[in-house]
């Protein structure tokens, strides 16, 4: 989208080195904290909704959710806490503290990977979130677009080589893999594609995962469908809060755009799609991690 990326550790970020820095040097983990992890447009903002419901069910701050955006209740790291000069630690906000970032999993603060805190990643087929992307700079920049192929086709090019925001994907993917396979309490992987498919048992899942499972009482009173309604996409694209507004420079409407698996067959090329997917195999190979396009 013509804005600069600085390549990092081996990681393209979108201008985000100095928040990077800070908060690997100041940000304090505490054992109850919660840090949802995700490459860009991977699903980051329904995870944000379905665990802010879990976490704050029996509370009335469920209904938080039909009076904000998401990112406004589960802030990113680097983007909206580093701003946090006063307090760079954020040993202020309340407990549980759940957080979000697209940092990769071996630039995580130190803290993140050595307190007893709980990481959840969710990541996606990466041609959906090519797609998924494009967009959502598009809708978030200027320009009227209505670019041809070839351009699109060097765009491609370009995300096939790792040149995206926190881009390469697939090691993106592989180190919160690795992480996950370390420590299986640790770090929960998921795929937007099995959320999709079955939600329901995703939600039990998490809450499991975080510690905070439902009750036979809860699951007879439907609190987990409720949950699953609550953050569905329809819902959460329908609200009044999402439709209009910015968090930044981004409209809050652009986070909910179509919300379905797949949507990459629309835009690219059966020979695209396999360039990708060889490349992806060879990246995967061996590690028990596969998607399939
Ligand atoms: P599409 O552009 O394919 O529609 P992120 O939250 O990481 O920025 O990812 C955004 C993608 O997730 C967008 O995908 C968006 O529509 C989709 N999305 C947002 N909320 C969703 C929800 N509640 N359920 C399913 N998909 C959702």
């Amino acid at each position: 989208d013509g804005r600069p990326l600085v390549k990092y550790d081996g990681v393209w970020y979108p201008l985000v080195i100095r928040p990077l820095l800070s908060i690997q040097k100041y940000f304090k983990a505490k054992d109850s904290d919660i840090i949802l992890t995700s490459f860009p447009k991977s699903g980051t903002t329904w995870l944000k909704a379905l665990t802010f419901s879990i976490v704050n069910r029996n509370d009335l701050n469920i209904s938080l959710l039909t009076s904000n955006n998401p990112h406004e209740l589960v802030p990113f790291l680097e983007f909206d806490l580093y701003l946090h000069q006063e307090n760079p630690d954020l040993q202020h906000i309340s407990c549980p503290r759940i957080f979000s970032t697209h940092i990769p999993f071996k630039s995580l603060p130190e803290s993140i990977r050595e307190s007893e805190c709980k990481v959840i990643y969710i990541c996606r087929n990466p041609l959906d979130q090519f797609i998924s992307h494009l967009h959502f700079f598009l809708e978030n920049t200027k320009t009227n677009y209505s670019r041809p192929l070839f351009e699109l086709d060097e765009y491609f090019g370009m995300y096939c080589q790792g040149i995206h925001p926190f881009g390469p994907i697939c090691d993106h993917m592989l180190g919160y893999w690795d992480g996950h396979l370390e420590n299986l309490n640790k770090v929960l992987f998921l795929k937007y594609e099995d959320l999709k498919q079955d939600t329901a048992f995703h939600i039990k899942k998490i809450a499991g995962f975080l510690g905070y499972p439902f009750s036979v009482e809860e699951e007879k009173q439907g609190v987990i469908e409720e949950i699953s309604r609550l953050c569905s996409f329809e819902n959460l694209k329908n609200l009044e809060v999402n439709k209009t507004g910015h968090i930044g420079v981004v409209k809050k409407s652009s986070f909910f755009r179509k919300g379905e698996v797949g949507d990459w067959t629309n835009y690219l090329t059966p020979a695209m799609a396999e360039r990708f997917e060889n490349m992806m195999e060879s990246k995967f190979e061996g590690s028990g991690l596969m998607f399939n396009i």
